[in-house]
């Protein structure tokens, strides 16, 4: 994508804007600081070195979307694009007033939702950081470009953390997470220089629970892992780029690990009441030894898990859910190891999981011949398997030690659950059945991604995908070189539980609609029309056509119309890119009049 020639443009734009940055930092008078609505400055040094950053960007790239911190909030419109440049001419703009040498200029370039390319220049040391080619690099001041030298993230030992910081925004919580971790060594620092110390393997992990944007962290985010670190959100899942407004959650950036991080790592970020969490996760773990069932959160959804190796666990998963037994279920492990125990990998599923996993994606595998995967199976020759990112899930598995089948936590042919109350919703009051008792609710949050992993046949030369979701047709063609088939171009390849009617509410759906039907309920997506204004059953997806927002929402979306007691629920139209595609497919199961199969 980005060529070498295009890497000594950048360079030299980045040189550039350091200069400017320079020439208005040694002459930055109060008079030259401006402040915004959030009450951020802003100086003449910003508004100066982020011309030349977009003019110079624009100059090279004319086609790619270019979104700066520094443009009015009328041209930070994105309209899902799936390739853009974040820019932020001058980060740390309060050490940049205060006179520290910690302000930088970042430039990162997005495709599919991840950073591709990131440049950091320092303009007080002239220092530029940047990834190229799978690698990151470090130039120094008035170097050549062949002068770059290669940086790399050290290797994490829990024992010997050391920890990076933000300088202005220390928080009791961020206090809380720091005597959590108990690291030997910690530091504080302004601007995105963190991520340059990262992947220099002078620091381990940087934590940050107050608010950032894209264009703060995502040219560091493409250093950090070209040289082999990353940024992981709450729920485990590399940092995505393209959200609603720019806005970050909760993030941790680690430097190079070897095995997963302890949960409260990710979990800590947020208030976590630890005592409480062990005695749940024990219940959990006991329970699901016991051969009940237990409800746990995911990246995607929430899952209804049993015991793999139990054919009383796995029958009374198919009792609570009233699932047809045609319909076979996922097999979750938690790591590729254990999952290659279990399935025969082929190349496709290598480099699927090598590049996805631990996340949403399930793949369709060959079964070995052994005693659990034929449990597992249930006689059928072929598995689904996947390993989630979500801390608790993890824990989970791993502590069971034995794979968990893990359908979606509803009722069969009903709406996914993104939170522990749409399970209680559609398994409570009383929480069991004749043959099924689901013991505990592991209750931890809302899902990030909010639609159900993307299901891939591998057993192939070519990706088949079966079931759309957050890794996308484009990701997987990608990630495999290869062109990814989709279920409807292909033959005789079936996925049992791709019923034309799924996913359904009670009510009616009606999918791409304009005109009012007396009685119904909205699910609008982007502004609201103003005929829709005031009305009374309403669920708007997202104000700003913010795709991943809408992924989020979904569920939430169809099961709260029709909690409302609508008959017929409106839906408008969906752009059918990225996770729209996703989006699109449950709704058209959604609103098939097609009774399920069974
Ligand atoms: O995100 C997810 O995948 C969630 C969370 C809990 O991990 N799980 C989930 O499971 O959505 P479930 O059972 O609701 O959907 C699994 C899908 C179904 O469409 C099923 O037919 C398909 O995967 N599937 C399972 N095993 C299969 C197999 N051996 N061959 C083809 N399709 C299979
Ligand atoms: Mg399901």
């Amino acid at each position: 994508m980005i060529t070498k020639n295009n890497l000594i443009q950048i360079i030299a734009i980045a040189r550039k804007c350091n200069e400017c940055a320079m020439l208005h930092f040694n002459q930055l008078t109060k008079e030259n600081i401006n402040y915004k609505v959030d009450a951020s400055p802003v100086t003449k040094g910003d508004i100066a070195v982020n011309k030349i950053a977009v003019l110079g960007l624009q100059k090279i790239f004319p086609k790619i979307v270019i979104v700066s911190e520094e443009f009015e909030k009328s041209q930070k419109q994105l309209k899902n694009s799936n390739l853009f440049w974040l820019v932020d001419p001058i980060d740390g703009t309060k050490e940049y007033i205060n006179g520290s040498p910690n302000f930088t200029v970042n430039f990162g370039l997005i495709k599919d939702q991840e950073p591709i390319f990131g440049l950091i220049a320092q303009p007080f040391t002239g220092t530029i950081w940047f990834s190229f080619k799978g690698k990151a690099w470090k130039l120094n001041k008035n170097k050549e470009l062949l002068d770059a030298k290669n940086i790399y993230c050290s290797e994490i030992n829990i024992k010997k953390l050391k920890v990076i910081s933000s300088l202005s925004h220390r928080s009791k919580d961020l206090e809380n997470w720091v005597n959590m971790i108990k690291p030997i060594f910690e530091e504080n620092i302004g601007s995105s220089i963190k991520f340059c110390i990262l992947a220099e393997g002078k620091m381990d992990l940087y934590p940050r629970n107050k608010p950032t944007m894209e264009w703060d962290i995502a040219a560091g985010h493409s250093i950090l892992k070209a040289a082999g670190g990353n940024i992981f959100s709450e729920s485990g899942m590399q940092i995505q780029y393209g959200k609603t407004n720019f806005k970050n959650k909760n993030f941790l950036a680690v430097g190079k690990i070897t095995q997963r991080l302890p949960s409260f790592f990710l979990m800590g970020l947020n208030q976590l009441n630890r005592v409480k969490y062990k005695q749940d996760l024990n219940l959990a773990v006991k329970a699901i030894k016991d051969k009940k069932l237990v409800v746990f959160p995911t990246e995607t959804v929430y899952g209804i898990g049993a015991i793999g190796n139990s054919e009383i666990a796995i029958n009374a998963i198919y009792s609570a859910k009233q699932r047809p037994y045609n319909n076979p279920l996922i097999a979750h492990t938690y790591n590729k190891h254990e999952a290659e125990k279990i399935v025969v990998f082929t190349k496709i599923a290598h480099l699927l999981t090598d590049q996805f996993w631990p996340g949403p994606l399930t793949i369709i595998l060959q079964i070995k011949k052994n005693n659990l995967s034929n449990i597992l199976s249930q006689g059928s020759k072929t598995l689904a398997v996947r390993v989630p990112s979500h801390p608790v899930a993890l824990d989970l598995l791993e502590k069971v030690n034995t794979p968990i089948l893990a359908p979606s936590a509803n009722k069969s042919g009903g709406v996914s659950p993104t939170s522990a109350n749409h399970a209680r919703e559609d398994f409570g009051p009383h929480y069991k059945g004749k043959s099924w008792v689901l013991e505990k609710i592991l209750d931890y949050g809302v899902c990030e991604v909010g639609i159900e992993s993307t299901v891939v046949d591998c057993r192939g030369k070519s990706p088949i995908i079966l079931r759309h979701g957050a890794i996308t047709e484009t990701m997987i063609s990608n990630a495999t070189n290869t062109k990814a088939l989709t279920l409807n171009k292909t033959e005789e390849l079936i996925s049992p539980g791709l019923l034309k009617s799924h996913y359904a509410p009670n009510a009616k759906v009606l999918l791409n609609q304009k005109n009012i039907i007396t009685d119904s309920g909205w699910l609008t997506f982007g502004k609201i029309p103003k005929s829709l204004q005031k009305h009374e059953n309403m669920f708007n997806l997202s104000l700003d056509g913010n795709l991943i927002k809408a992924g989020e929402l979904l569920y939430s979306g169809l099961r709260f119309l029709d909690s409302s007691g609508v008959k017929v629920i409106q839906v408008m139209t969906i752009p059918k890119i990225g996770i729209g595609i996703a989006i699109n497919d449950r709704l058209t199961r959604a609103s098939s009049e097609e009774e399920s199969n069974i």
